[in-house]
């Protein structure tokens, strides 16, 4: 942790011009500079900084803020990592705050383990580049399969000697501790026996977002097929294999900028692309996506397109990849292979243009590919089509965003020839489905949580329900506090005066009375409140900057994350509005939602206490929750009705 003089002095420092010129070339524009945006693809600049108030704007793609923003952005880097670049980059020494014993020794084990696996990376690529068993089994290899040097330096690619553990008594010699290469598992240790995990083996080093070596995987250079093709790190404290992804640090810009992702199956398919100049992709190297990783991407755009194996397995791999992703709110695409190619032999069988030209032709959306896939099965089959339509509208129904979902129902509708109807009234069978579902195991847990003697919980471990809500509510906060986004007419004199969205916001919550377990939103709103008419007051500057580095982190995350919200997909160069402009829609609408999650929740309880009140026998009791329930249920009611008709079913 660092403390909060040295932040100070760290921000002092980090002088907005210095930072963002390191990345983009600046003119001179009366006072403020001007320069072609990192964040989106433009030819005239609309990228501007401003030395005097210490912040960047782009009026391009909207982005802006201050240096440490710039650098979250950019680097794709969390407020604390960002401020240890911005310190590395102006000598500023960090203070970190005292770290309790146990805190310090996991983080020294961290840091001990990522030592020795940048000390290893280092070895395998200097033992591919320069010595002659290197050269003759491992470069070779890599050349004879149209690896390019250039891709062999990115990657920092390796050669592990052939040896029982010439890598292990290297390392030792070096001072390194068995414990930490045991523990990272380039060293396999029993009681009478030591030897390297990846001798004789082709290096693929893993690195995770901030670029620090993490694990290894080690391909085979014989066609053995008793021989495992691929070693991988074993799980450790540094590398959790569910929740990393090939390539991501080298992908990271590009995926921003283009805001959009290729999810490919292994290394050698991230290093073709690459070689093809095709550089926003990842891997999820051979196991089933998981949500961790697909909310890693989400950091970086909530566009993805799986293009896995043309076989059986890699489309049933893409099938089960689909509904998952869309359950997160990302929009996906899937890019279809010839039967028989994997992503790197296909993109090595043809130029770079000609690769770029066949994505463009053929990328899907999921719909066009669920239903080619299983159409020509189902031709004059009422049966059959029943079921894939059922099949189309189980993935479209798990869509959390409205619009979407609209617009995947008419593309279903056209595609299948059904009506829309038919489907909506499909999709809203399901979600009752599971909002009945979801409703009987909250209950089933209530009475669980009923049955159980009171314990008592901490804060940090009550599980917030409304944290998506809330989540979204705070970073619109953040980012639009002093919008004059709505009108209102004052009744007696009916002049119509401007007010804030902060505004908006805290005056409904404040009537509903609304507590929120999270402790950051609390303060935040607390805060907020009091200065709801300081127009000096910067809330992202002041909370991103705020000595609770749990605030801080809380707001960083907010204003770093890309919600799908704020930012639809533009299909096929729809013009799709600014978040700005959506404000008058987007904040009631969320507010309304948050309010109304709220009570809904607090008639479930209601339900539970009527329900034990009526076992006990208890009248007095049941008749106070019967009012209660019943002026809820009013209230559920108003704030579902009519005019307000763009709530989904939650
Ligand atoms: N994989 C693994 N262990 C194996 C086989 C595969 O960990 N025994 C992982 C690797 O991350 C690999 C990915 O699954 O990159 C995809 O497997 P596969 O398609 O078999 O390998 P390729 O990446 O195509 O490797 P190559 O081109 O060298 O055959
Ligand atoms: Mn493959």
């Amino acid at each position: 942790m660092i403390d909060s003089s040295t932040i100070e002095r760290i921000l002092d420092a980090a002088n907005i011009s210095d930072v963002v010129s390191e990345f983009v070339t600046l003119k001179k524009r009366g006072v403020n500079q001007l320069g072609l945006c990192p964040f989106h693809n433009e030819k005239t600049p609309s990228f501007t900084v401003s030395p005097a108030k210490g912040i960047f704007k782009c009026f391009g793609c909207g982005k802006g803020g201050n240096s440490v923003n710039f650098v979250m952005e950019l680097e794709q880097l969390s407020y604390p990592d960002a401020l240890r670049w911005l310190a590395k980059k102006f000598h500023i020494e960090i203070e970190e705050k005292e770290e309790s014993q146990e805190e310090k020794a996991l983080k020294d084990e961290r840091e001990s383990m990522m030592i020795v696996s940048a000390f290893a990376q280092k070895y395998f690529s200097r033992y591919l580049l320069k010595e002659n068993e290197g050269r003759t089994i491992g470069l070779s290899y890599l050349r004879e399969r149209g690896i390019r040097d250039d891709i062999i330096t990115k990657f920092e690619l390796g050669f592990c000697p052939d040896g029982k553990d010439i890598f292990t008594q290297a390392a030792t010699k070096e001072g390194f501790k068995m414990d930490f290469l045991e523990k990272t598992g380039l060293t396999i240790k029993r009681d009478d026996w030591i030897r390297d995990r990846f001798g004789g083996r082709v290096i693929f080093p893993v690195h995770n977002v901030a670029g620090r070596v993490i694990a290894f995987g080690g391909r085979t250079l014989t066609n053995d097929k008793k021989v495992a093709k691929y070693l991988n790190s074993p799980e450790s404290e540094i590398y959790h294999k569910g929740k990393t992804l090939y390539g991501i640090f080298q992908a990271k810009r590009d995926i921003t900028k283009l805001d959009k992702c290729f999810l490919v199956e292994g290394y050698t398919d991230v290093l073709s692309f690459h070689q093809a100049g095709i550089e926003n992709v990842v891997a999820s190297s051979g196991t089933s996506l998981t949500l961790d990783q697909i909310r890693l991407i989400r950091r970086f755009s909530p566009n993805i397109t799986i293009v896995y194996d043309g076989d059986d397995a890699g489309i049933k791999a893409s099938l089960r990849g689909i509904d998952m992703v869309l359950e997160e709110g990302i929009n996906v695409k899937v890019l279809p292979l010839p039967r028989g190619e994997d992503p790197d032999s296909f993109a090595r069988s043809m130029s770079a243009g000609e690769l770029t030209e066949y994505i463009k032709i053929n990328e899907t959306d999921f719909i066009k590919f669920k239903t080619q896939l299983l159409m020509g099965t189902v031709e004059n089959d009422p049966v059959s089509k029943a079921r894939l339509i059922n099949e189309i509208v189980r993935s479209i129904s798990v869509i959390p965003d409205t619009i979407t979902r609209t617009i995947y129902i008419k593309e279903c509708s056209r595609l299948m020839d059904v009506q829309e109807a038919v489907l909506y009234s499909e999709i809203r069978k399901i979600q009752n489905k599971q909002s009945e579902d979801h409703t009987r195991k909250e209950l089933q847990e209530i009475q669980i949580q009923a049955s159980k003697p009171a314990a008592p919980v901490s804060e940090k471990k009550i599980t917030n329900p409304f944290e998506t809500e809330e989540r979204e509510i705070m970073r619109i906060l953040l980012k639009h506090f002093h919008e004059e986004s709505f009108r209102f007419e004052d009744e007696e004199t009916h002049q119509v005066r401007p007010y804030s969205v902060g505004y908006y916001v805290l005056s409904d919550l404040q009537n509903d009375g609304l507590i929120s377990v999270n402790h950051c939103f609390r303060t935040m709103l607390e805060t907020m409140e009091e200065n709801i008419d300081n127009k000096e007051f910067d809330p992202v500057r002041y909370f991103t900057q705020h000595p609770d580095s749990e605030i801080s982190q809380y707001a960083s995350n907010l204003l770093s994350e890309k919600y799908t919200e704020s930012k639809r997909w533009s299909r096929a160069g729809a013009f799709i509005e600014t978040e700005t402009e959506l404000l008058p829609f987007l904040v009631p609408k969320l507010v309304q939602e948050y309010k109304l999650k709220n009570v809904k929740s607090l008639l479930k309880k209601l339900e539970h206490q009527i329900n034990e009140a009526n076992t006990t026998n208890d009248p007095e009791k049941l008749i106070e929750y019967m009012n209660q329930y019943m002026n809820l249920k009013q209230v559920v009611k108003d704030l579902s009705g009519e005019g307000l008709g763009f709530r989904t079913v939650s």
